[in-house]
């Protein structure tokens, strides 16, 4: 692909470290998802620039490998089981460069919603018609700052407030502030009917501690993503979204990773404080 197109914000390019994830479990033979399309982004992110090499390579960090391959086989789960059940819509904030538009086995007429930032969802794009990769599913796209008015834009580009939907936030909230947070999982359920779905993550208030402690100055090097950070969620996930119309049930990653017969290695330890939430809009 040519280098052609803006370059991608730095927060966009913390899509592509997840990209290369995918792109590496995708290759194991015990893989918990197996996500084809992850590795033609990473190469065409990779031929770009520097920056987005460099964020390629902060996949290969553990803790954020087994972070990423975890939640993602958890939303992959979660997002089906709301199909299965008749949800015909599905709505992925800060979707980078997920691929369930086109890896998942979705049911007839199923509309799916990728937001995130002009500039990441333009080469996404761009990726998917170089490569003529086709979505399973009605696919579009809506380019928007999760930190302004989404809903509308969202409702505007076909999206139905009255029929069951399925949100998922996979990887955003870090890159949120506290109010944005905060405003997004509410509107969410101002435009969810009883019994919609909402997976979430919750990254590691651990890390991102440790983080601050060893860069206290804040300074940091290309793709360093946890300097983006700005907040892992309040620490009663639960009741927090109960005071926003949701019924949450949270986990933890050491025990989802269990549960899939990926114990965590003793190196992604440090970063076992994460969360995933499925909640149900009551
Ligand atoms: C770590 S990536 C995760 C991408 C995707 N959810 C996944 O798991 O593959 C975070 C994504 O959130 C998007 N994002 C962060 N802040 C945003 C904002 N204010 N508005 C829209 N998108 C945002 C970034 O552009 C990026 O694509």
């Amino acid at each position: 692909m040519s280098d052609s197109g803006a370059a991608l914000p730095a927060v966009g390019l913390t899509a592509v470290g997840v990209a290369a994830i995918r792109a590496a479990e995708s290759e194991r033979s015990e893989r918990l998802f197996s996500d084809p399309f992850a590795a033609g982004f990473v190469g065409a992110a990779s031929s770009r620039n520097r920056l987005e090499k460099s964020a390629e390579r902060r996949g290969r960090r553990p803790s954020l490998a087994a972070w990423v391959v975890v939640r993602t086989r958890f939303l992959d789960d979660l997002v089906l089981d709301a199909c299965a059940r008749g949800c015909l819509q599905v709505v992925i904030l800060g979707a980078g460069l997920d691929a369930r538009a086109f890896r998942l086995d979705w049911p007839d007429n199923l509309r799916l919603f990728e937001l995130d930032l002009p500039q990441v969802l333009d080469f996404k794009q761009q990726v998917v018609r170089t490569e003529g990769w086709h979505p399973a599913c009605e696919r579009i796209t809506v380019p928007v700052d999760l930190s302004d008015d989404w809903g509308r834009p969202l409702c505007e580009a076909g999206f139905d407030p009255g029929a069951p939907v399925a949100w998922l936030a996979e990887g955003l909230l870090a890159y949120l502030s506290p109010q944005v947070s905060d405003t997004l999982v509410a509107h969410a359920a101002e435009l969810s009917v009883a019994g919609s779905r909402m997976g979430l993550t919750l990254a590691s208030a651990r890390r991102m501690r440790t983080w601050r402690e060893a860069h206290p100055d804040g300074a940091s090097t290309d793709g360093d993503y946890v300097a983006l950070w700005r907040s892992t969620g309040p620490d009663q996930a639960g009741e927090w979204l109960s005071s926003h119309g949701w019924r949450a049930e949270v986990f933890h990653i050491t025990e989802r990773a269990a549960s899939y017969g990926r114990p965590l290695e003793q190196d992604a330890r440090g970063a076992d404080d994460a969360r995933l939430v499925d909640a149900q809009r009551c």
